[in-house]
């Protein structure tokens, strides 16, 4: 299981919105390891891709409204990673899961996702709260 409570940044709709892409991350693996078709990780693909661009834009709104001032970093940031999860997705249209490409999700996406609630996500609520 990807989410843990320490994840929490503090922020109850982010939070939520973060939790549920650790729960798809999770159903994807689990689609992958039990070598489920083409189609259901395809849409579980689908289905994160687009949840991804909805939290971001919903967090990058957030980030405007409370004056964060590292917003355009964190945007790109953002963007980039958007970026990866595209191509990632082409890739496993390609392949289907293979060993290497449950790898690349693992490391690409779930772990890319801890490390930014971590690291760069946290810095948001010392601005909630001024
Ligand atoms: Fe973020």
């Amino acid at each position: 299981m990807m989410w843990k409570d320490s994840l929490s940044i503090g922020i109850p709709e982010i939070d939520k919105q973060h939790k549920e892409l650790c729960d798809r991350i999770d159903a994807l693996f689990e689609a992958c390891s039990k070598g489920k078709g083409r189609n259901e990780i395809t849409n579980t693909m689908d289905f994160l891709e687009s949840y991804t661009i909805k939290h971001f834009s919903d967090e990058e709104k957030l980030q405007l409204k409370i004056k964060y001032p590292n917003y355009t970093q964190h945007k790109a940031i953002h963007d980039n990673f958007l970026k990866q999860v595209s191509e990632l997705k082409e890739e496993l249209n390609k392949t289907g899961p293979t060993i290497a490409m449950v790898g690349k999700i693992n490391q690409l996406i779930a772990m890319w996702l801890v490390n930014h609630i971590k690291a760069v996500d946290t810095e948001l609520v010392k601005y909630v709260n001024q």
